[in-house]
């Protein structure tokens, strides 16, 4: 028996009288983390003005702090860590399982820091979401403030995208981009574009739990009209996009 410690369990579900009686309940998500969770915070504190609502928060990482900002919000947090499995496709089947449980209509990585079996996005896909610090399809992987600020890049962003088994090359849904400044470090331009990523993912998450984005084959779907490839373009000064809320 591979030992899961459950933080603060509650699998069960419960369903308070107002979403029972709401025309359209909110839709279910699972956010799978390894880290600080910072993405997890914001999902978390603009919940109320979306139409998603969080179920669950699992970490292959034990002792990620994104546990205890679930916790701290009373949603389940699970650890799962990855070492005590055989393979990455026992630990991804076991995983599944364990989402599944939660009964939800999105799986929502934030800082999820593993590469995800394709049996495991094939199980979730059309409904299993990413946030990357880039301006996909520039830079995918790691280091990327590292290697644009190295580039000379003029800018420099976020991307939000369905996942498919290719790393961070699923259909693009919101993309958030800013101008690099002469006196940005790796350090500043994370802290700038985490202030987006903190502001699209909610938005991205809301979108596809209305139905308004929807994956389609490899593209992604913005009110039944296909999205530009690099998908829904914000700018730093301009991340309301009322025409999205
Ligand atoms: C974010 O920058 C996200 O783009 C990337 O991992 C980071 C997670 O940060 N996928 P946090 O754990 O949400 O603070």
């Amino acid at each position: 028996m591979i030992p899961i410690r459950v933080l603060l369990s509650s699998t069960k579900r419960i369903t308070p009288l107002n979403e029972a009686s709401a025309v359209s309940p909110k839709k279910r998500v699972v956010v799978l983390l390894s880290g600080n969770g910072s993405n997890l915070q914001a999902l978390l504190d603009q919940e109320p003005d979306y139409q998603y609502k969080i179920v669950g928060v699992i970490s292959n990482l034990p002792g990620a702090f994104g546990l205890e900002r679930a916790r701290q919000h009373k949603v389940t947090a699970m650890e799962l860590d990855h070492n005590v499995f055989s393979s990455r496709t026992a630990f991804d089947q076991r995983l599944a399982v364990e989402v599944d449980l939660f009964e939800p209509d999105l799986v929502v990585l934030a800082g999820y820091m593993r590469i995800l079996s394709p049996e495991f996005v094939e199980h979730f896909i059309g409904r299993l979401i990413n946030i990357h610090p880039s301006l996909l399809p520039n830079y995918k992987g790691l280091g990327t403030y590292r290697r644009a600020l190295a580039d000379n890049k003029p800018k420099h962003g976020c991307t939000v995208h369905f996942v498919t088994p290719e790393l961070d090359s699923g259909a693009q849904i919101l993309q958030a981009s800013l101008d690099i400044r002469p006196d940005d470090d790796e350090e500043s331009l994370r802290r700038r574009v985490q202030i987006m990523e903190h502001r699209i993912y909610p938005l991205a998450v809301h979108l596809v739990s209305t139905g308004r984005v929807q994956l389609r084959g490899n593209g992604a779907l913005l009110d039944n009209q296909l999205l530009d490839p690099l998908g829904y373009q914000l700018r730093e000064d301009a991340l309301d996009a009322p025409e999205l809320q």
